[in-house]
């Protein structure tokens, strides 16, 4: 399908853009859908796990038992490895310790569960600041809040969204500034669009919510700030002590796992402080249930109600592990299953990598894409101020459709309008359609795919067995 001399051109420009960051062939061994010859380009999505994280479940199966429910051996051995996951992804973020980690089964339900659990501090007049381009997980629930849950008990609250520039992408902050004030309770911002790919200014966030002189209940004189890293944790160095953000929430499916584990992030003064958010075993202290009165337990335990989802928090707390050493050197296991330390330089090295590397396929993308006719990429040009993500339409083409041809050339892209359902219609496009970039994908695999756009689009070819779901009014 491509030239020689495309070929030759794009292992030269493998070889130059992305020297020093990533082993990317190395890297690819490891994972089955790219040894099978996938092109998986829809990695914003979810991404692929690699082989040893799929082996892991069946590792664990001779210790299989519940946590924290046993006396057993094999209920002590699983217990250990499922709180020292804890450990884990604290030490990757940089929180202070495993009391700041309560998990819950995505993205979505971390925000959902602070929605619940700080709904009861919202007094009449307060405001939540939210952004045009957040993902519908981080709107839909303060829409709710202030919608239709608060006013039942006679609490007003308002939501407020902070405007983006339709060319660039990136957020209005003058905007910003002037929505957020001493009535603002929460600031609850996307840390990097699964749209445009921008990456957001979360330092300069947190300045505004800091002035802002909101009382909180316990004293502070400051606005929370809620980041959804569903976006930036999977390929940007987060740090969540020197950000300094309240919360933190993302998704292990977007970091090389299986499916099934969101983690939220919190300072632990306020999930010490915080109702939670469900209710029931294991989320009680010792002896402490009675027809009178029940005590929580200790952190990080008070946020895990009932039993926990005990092999997926081990193996996404290991997906954590997997990534170091695929992107320091990925034929040892250094920090997969050993137990090492964590130490703040080797994430910081790792993930540095990462972004290096795949921000050289974005530019690679965006550049490619630039030549074909008829064609809007959204967000901002420059690949440094962006995730590795390309969202783009063609003029006279259903982005559905798009998808579905590239899907019949091999190239694995997404169509609807990405759950960003508040910023499509803000420039008033029902979808788009995205092409995203993981570690194992090569510029040669960039290349490919947007070669096969250019083709689909310059000879008008439409997929034979177009997708029954809806076209472009896919919405999520
Ligand atoms: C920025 C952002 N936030 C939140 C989510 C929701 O993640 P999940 O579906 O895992 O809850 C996504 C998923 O695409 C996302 O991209």
């Amino acid at each position: 399908m491509l030239s020689q001399d495309h070929l030759i051109q794009a292992a030269f420009i493998s070889m130059v853009e992305t020297e020093c960051t990533l082993d990317v062939q190395a890297i690819r061994k490891h994972f089955p859908a790219i040894t099978k010859g996938r092109i998986v380009t829809n990695n914003a999505a979810s991404t692929q796990p690699p082989r040893k994280l799929s082996e892991l479940f069946h590792q664990l199966s001779p210790d299989y038992e519940n946590v924290h429910r046993g006396q057993s051996n094999a209920s002590k051995a699983m217990t250990h490895l499922f709180e020292e996951s804890y450990d884990t992804i604290a030490d990757f973020i940089g929180a202070p310790s495993r009391r700041n980690i309560a998990l819950y089964r995505n993205t979505t339900e971390a925000h959902n569960a602070i929605m619940y659990s700080m709904m009861t501090e919202f007094r009449d007049g307060d405001n939540v600041v939210l952004t045009m381009m957040e993902h519908n997980s981080n709107y839909v629930p303060w829409y709710a809040m202030s919608r239709e849950i608060l006013p039942k008990f006679g609490v007003n609250v308002e939501y407020r969204i902070v405007n983006f520039d339709p060319e660039t992408g990136e957020l209005d902050m003058a905007h910003m500034a002037s929505l957020i004030d001493k009535r603002t309770k929460l600031v609850a911002a996307i840390g990097a669009s699964n749209f445009f790919g921008t990456k957001n200014p979360v330092s300069k966030i947190r300045e505004l919510t800091n002035a802002s002189g909101y009382e909180q209940p316990n004293g502070e004189r400051r606005s929370y700030f809620l980041l959804d890293g569903a976006q930036l944790v999977p390929s940007t160095y987060v740090d969540v002590s020197a950000l300094d953000v309240d919360f933190l929430s993302f998704s292990f499916h977007k970091i090389l796992a299986p499916f099934g584990v969101g983690v939220l992030y919190g300072k632990e003064h306020l999930l010490e402080t915080m109702r939670p958010f469900l209710y029931g075993g294991d989320m009680v202290g010792n002896n402490q249930v009675s027809a009178e009165h029940v005590g929580y337990n200790e952190l990080p335990w008070k946020y895990s109600a009932g039993t926990p989802n005990i092999l997926g928090a081990i193996v996404s707390a290991q997906a954590f592990r997997v990534l170091l050493d695929l992107a320091l050197n990925p034929e040892r296991d250094e920090y997969f299953m050993t137990g090492k330390k964590i130490e703040r330089a080797a994430v910081r090295e790792a993930m540095d990598r990462v972004t290096s590397y795949t921000r050289s396929l974005t530019k690679r993308a965006i550049e490619q894409a630039s030549s074909i006719p008829g064609i809007r990429i959204y967000g901002p040009k420059d690949s440094a101020k962006r995730t590795s993500l390309i969202a783009f339409n063609v003029d006279g083409r259903d982005p559905m459709g798009l998808a579905d041809a590239l899907n019949e050339f091999g190239v694995e892209s997404r169509a609807g309008c990405h759950c960003a359902g508040l910023a499509h219609r803000n420039l008033d496009i029902p979808a788009s359609c995205r092409l995203s970039f993981y570690i194992y994908n090569t510029v040669e695999e960039v290349d490919t795919a947007l070669h096969i756009l250019d083709k689909i689009v310059r000879e008008n070819i439409h997929a034979k067995t177009p997708s029954l779901s809806g076209g472009a009014l896919a919405t999520s």
